[in-house]
């Protein structure tokens, strides 16, 4: 081996350290710094958001008029729901076409606008990206149901007829629970968690794989920054199909999610895709435990950079809710992933109800505070924040009576099925009022004119009629309105870099109507203290005359009863700053 001179030594090690230097630091502890940790997402549901052009169906068109709104929030990022060319069975959660817009929504001309508009404003964009499933009009499908011989029938999962009856699945939104239908063209069953016109995608064909991170990877060279996996969690299966125990359905995610090489299919499109732009990606869905959790998000595996659980708005239920339960939910999803990985802070989206109605009080004397309230809590926990659209207006609960009032595929298969099955209609209408994801689809409320100024048409489902007081057009002229106060907490978070990697402490642990914390990080230490309930309530903690509250819900700070403890007013909410 020929031995280097002194000075090509030095150069070779020079060049050594300069590569070191400039390798990008591979992210590993929880307070590593990046941009998707920081940043604020703002969830456009882009049915509801703006209609442009009178049909009643927001669309793209409509968002772009509204740029200059969200940039006002202080978001840094946008999650669109699917815009993708679908019949909308399921609302755009059914695509017929992965690389092009639907045309309710408008055209690719409309979407590279959209981007280069939320760019030019400093805004990120995620997208949802659905691939356990596509739609039955896919061509994909369409060749696949042809024949048992096509090309593309391994795109998705049949179970030939002459072997007989698969083994029962569970699916989420069949008119009989079922996730097998039959298709007589071929003779045989092909598999739907979701609607029959939501077909499963068979992830273990490396073809479709592959054709999967090619339409990623168009959307990454149109320079979006970011991916939703939706329903991702589901997507690899035994195909075996072997039979599951008697009621598994009650626990089906158990049996569902993180199957057969689901993490082997992400650390695939980590390197096919993920790894090669900066963008940011985040799954639907956590697992059943904390270590599948883990291994979703742990920057080591090269997999996803953050997931969302279902624990926290799961707790909300119409019979209530316990404070004690919620606290030691995001309590313990926040110390499991304190030293490593990344997890999503979320009270809304648009498969829930609205926030206020589930998690506080939408009665005219309550909506304000308890809305502001729950801003609040999502947005100085640790954890990238999602926020859902009109929940800065304090949008609440439509409640309709009648089932011919909902939209939603899922609710009218229930109602079917229950109907079918004996059920108690009235219970299940009355449960729906409170936990319907439709109530949290209702159109934007921009103003008191027709339709809250969300169309000029009739839109697609029917708007609150509160927007005649609760609308974005009334709350810009109230400078204590929930939107101005929503802007403060995007500022705080913003430029306080503690609420978003600071070490979270649970303070007054068995209080069962405060909800109190402190999150602290290099000096910095803030302390957060929210009342959940309707009565005043006391919290121990200290502060004294000197602390400053930098953020509060009312038009002053809360009382400081003595040295260990402030009286809160119902939802009160204040931010603490040592
Ligand atoms: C996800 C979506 C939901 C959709 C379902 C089927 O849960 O968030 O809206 O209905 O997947 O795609």
């Amino acid at each position: 081996m020929k031995i280097l001179s002194s000075t090509s030594r030095i150069i070779f090690s020079l060049t050594l350290l300069l590569a070191v230097a400039c390798e990008p630091k591979k992210e590993k502890a929880a307070d590593d710094h990046r941009w998707w940790k920081e940043a604020i997402v703002y969830q456009v549901y882009p049915r509801s958001f703006k209609d442009s052009d009178g049909d009643g169906i927001g669309d793209l068109k409509g968002i772009i008029s509204k740029l200059d709104y969200i940039k006002s929030l202080g978001v840094t990022a946008v999650w669109l729901n699917p815009i993708y060319s679908s019949p909308n069975d399921d609302n755009g959660y059914d695509i017929s076409d992965y690389r092009n817009i639907m045309k309710d929504f408008g055209t690719m001309e409309d979407f590279d606008a959209l981007v280069k508009g939320m760019h030019e404003r400093g805004i990120k964009v995620i997208m949802d990206v659905v691939v356990n499933h596509s739609s039955d009009e896919h061509e994909w499908f369409k060749q696949s149901r042809s024949s048992r011989t096509n090309p593309y029938r391994n795109y998705y999962h049949w179970w030939n007829a002459d072997k007989g009856k698969p083994a029962y699945r569970y699916s989420l939104f069949d008119v009989n629970h079922d996730a097998w239908k039959y298709d007589s063209i071929s003779d045989a069953y092909y598999l739907h968690y979701f609607s029959r016109k939501q077909p499963d995608l068979n992830w273990e064909n490396p073809k479709l794989r592959q054709e999967i991170y090619d339409m990623m990877k168009f959307w990454a060279e149109k320079g979006i920054d970011g991916y939703r996996l939706d329903a991702f969690q589901f997507a690899a299966k035994d195909t075996l199909f072997p039979e599951f125990p008697k009621e598994f359905e009650k626990d089906f995610v158990k049996y569902y999610a993180m199957q057969g090489n689901l993490h082997g299919y992400l650390q695939e499109m980590n390197k096919e895709v993920f790894s090669k732009y900066d963008v940011m990606s985040v799954a639907e869905g956590a697992g059943k435990t904390f270590e599948d959790a883990h291994n979703l998000v742990d920057a080591d595996r090269s997999e996803l950079n953050m997931a969302y659980a279902f624990d926290g708005v799961d707790i909300a239920k119409p019979e209530g809710y316990s404070l004690l339960k919620f606290k030691n939910t995001f309590s313990k999803w926040d110390s499991a992933f304190a030293a490593k990985g990344w997890i999503s802070i979320f009270l809304a989206n648009h498969d829930q109800a609205r926030m206020v109605t589930r998690f506080g009080n939408d009665k005219p004397e309550f909506r304000d505070a308890s809305s502001k309230m729950l801003s609040t809590f999502i947005m100085t926990m640790r954890g990238t924040p999602y926020y859902y659209n009109g929940d800065e207006l304090g949008m609440t609960n439509i409640r309709f009576d009648k089932i011919e009032d909902y939209r939603d595929v899922p609710t009218h298969n229930e109602y079917l099925y229950q109907k079918k099955n004996g059920g108690d209609l009235n219970k299940l209408l009355e449960r729906l009022k409170f936990d319907c994801r439709d109530n949290g689809r209702t159109p934007f409320q921009w103003d008191r004119t027709a339709n809250a100024g969300f169309t000029t048409g009739t839109a697609w489902i029917k708007v609150n009629p509160n927007y005649t007081t609760i609308n974005e057009a009334a709350q810009e002229k109230d400078a204590n309105s929930c939107l101005n106060y929503f802007r403060k907490l995007t500022e705080l978070r913003k430029n306080n870099v503690a609420l978003v990697y600071g070490k979270y402490t649970l303070l007054d642990k068995g209080n069962e109507k405060i909800y109190a914390y402190t999150r602290e990080d290099n000096g910095e230490k803030f302390l957060i203290v929210l009342n959940f309930s309707d009565s005043n309530a006391n919290a121990a903690v200290s502060v004294d005359a000197n602390t400053k509250a930098v953020l509060f819900n009312y038009n002053e700070a809360p009382v400081i009863a003595n040295k260990d403890s402030i009286t809160l007013r119902p939802y009160e909410a204040v931010v603490y700053k040592f």
